[in-house]
């Protein structure tokens, strides 16, 4: 059977209608797709269409969409509760129901049963298994993983996932979907949990609440450094908090057993949290108290913790990532920058200041606390044993001409 191509793709379904499914929607409606909108009932799906009119009435207030634009995309969305509707007709059919793989290959089955046969189907998954959902289908090549960023309206990144059965055609189809939506897609090239911008992130959480158990520092100290010295725009606690306590437990538990003991979770201080359901922003209580608005975290308390180390950290990472060919550093660097507002790649930086230095603050963490988190990744070695130390040798992660 032909391949379905970018081009071909007019009309697609998104399944699901919570925090990411309608803001999915609308991105795609204000871009010129048809969107058929799917959930399980009538009210959730009133529910959406009204958030989708506020948020296309914040662009028009904003000057960003006219009215006409906002009311055109508004009627380019379709509403359903059956699937026969709701994907009888597209090209592609998105699913962003709840983070359950029994749930999500249950959808991937049920689409598969009333789209056209040259329809893709795409998951917006932040943890799972593209590769086992592909399965529950009969046409596995023409799945993947479409991993959007909140809130989906807004953000840059798209992070794309091939799964093991993936192939070329629909990996290249959803790339440029994606760059047709005004987005950055980046290429995730193995099915590898937490992908590429959480599995960074979830290594430098962990490193700062090793960090905090070892009495090295506070929690106000630690974010504190990473905003005013590091210029992250939030500290490590406060973005967990963001993120939502149990979205990280939950995550770091799944890396951990993925990856073995490099991410061995601290749980005993997210699991109290979790059981207290001081979830962070969304319960007004998590490491921060968030009933007044964001924490404030005075500029005073930098200078406890050294920063640095959550960048060896990540640059670790990005090579044990690079070394299992599941991203290039372009990738990396743009995922960190696009998805999650950081001032630098973790790549670039480590080229910027020396590979060798990267290497030498994770030797150094790693004699005094023995723990996989620190211990070098062998291309990082192989890198700086081969006098590849970044920018100063014209190359590291990245050449430099
Ligand atoms: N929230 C984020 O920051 C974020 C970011 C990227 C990706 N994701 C992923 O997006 C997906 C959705 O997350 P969310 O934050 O929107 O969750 P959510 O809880 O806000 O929404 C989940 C939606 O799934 C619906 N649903 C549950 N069972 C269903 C079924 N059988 N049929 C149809 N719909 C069903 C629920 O009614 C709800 O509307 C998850 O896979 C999540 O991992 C979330």
């Amino acid at each position: 059977m032909k391949e379905t191509t970018s081009q071909e793709i007019q009309r697609v379904a998104v399944i699901g209608t919570g925090l990411m499914g309608h803001g999915i929607a609308q991105a795609f409606a204000v871009k010129g797709y048809e969107v058929n909108l799917l959930s399980r009932n009538k009210d959730s799906l009133k529910k959406a269409v009204q958030e989708i009119e506020w948020s296309l009435s914040k662009f028009v207030k904003k000057g960003t969409t006219s009215n006409g634009e906002a009311e055109a995309a508004l009627s380019r969305i379709m509403t359903t509760t059956s699937y026969g509707e709701a994907v009888g007709d597209v090209d592609l059919a998105l699913e962003s129901v709840s983070e359950s793989m029994e749930l999500k290959r249950r959808v991937f089955s049920k689409i598969d049963e009333y789209a056209p046969s040259h329809a893709i189907i795409a998951t917006n998954t932040s943890t799972l298994s593209v590769t086992e959902m592909g399965k529950a289908t009969g046409r596995s090549e023409r799945t993947v993983g479409m991993h959007w960023f909140i809130p989906p309206q807004l953000t840059q990144l798209i992070e794309v996932i091939r799964g093991k059965d993936t192939s070329n055609e629909t990996l290249n189809a959803i790339m440029d979907v994606s760059r047709k939506l005004g987005k950055t897609p980046i290429l995730c090239k193995k099915d590898a949990r937490g992908f590429i911008v959480s599995r960074i992130l979830v290594a430098v959480f962990n490193e700062a609440f090793w960090t905090y158990s070892r009495g090295e520092a506070s929690m106000e100290e630690i974010d504190a450094s990473v905003r005013y010295i590091g210029g992250f725009p939030m500290g490590w606690f406060e973005l967990v908090d963001f993120v939502g306590v149990d979205v990280e437990y939950d995550v770091s538990k799944i890396l951990h057993e993925a990856h073995g003991e490099r991410y061995r979770p601290r749980l005993e201080l997210t699991e109290p949290l979790v059981k207290e359901k001081r979830l962070g922003r969304k319960t007004g209580m998590g490491f921060y108290d968030w009933s007044k608005g964001r924490p404030s975290i005075p500029s005073e308390l930098k200078g406890m913790y050294d920063v640095e180390r959550s960048w060896a950290v990540a640059t670790n990472e990005a090579a044990w990532m690079v070394l299992e060919d599941v991203a290039e550093p372009e990738s990396i660097d743009l995922g960190m920058k696009l998805g999650t507002g950081w001032p630098s790649g973790p790549c670039e930086y480590a080229d910027n200041k020396g590979l060798d230095g990267m290497l030498h603050k994770l030797e150094e963490a790693y004699s005094r606390y023995p723990i996989e988190l620190y211990k070098p990744c062998p291309l990082l070695k192989d890198y700086v044993a081969k006098g590849w130390t970044g920018k100063k040798a014209g190359k590291g992660f990245h050449k430099y001409i």
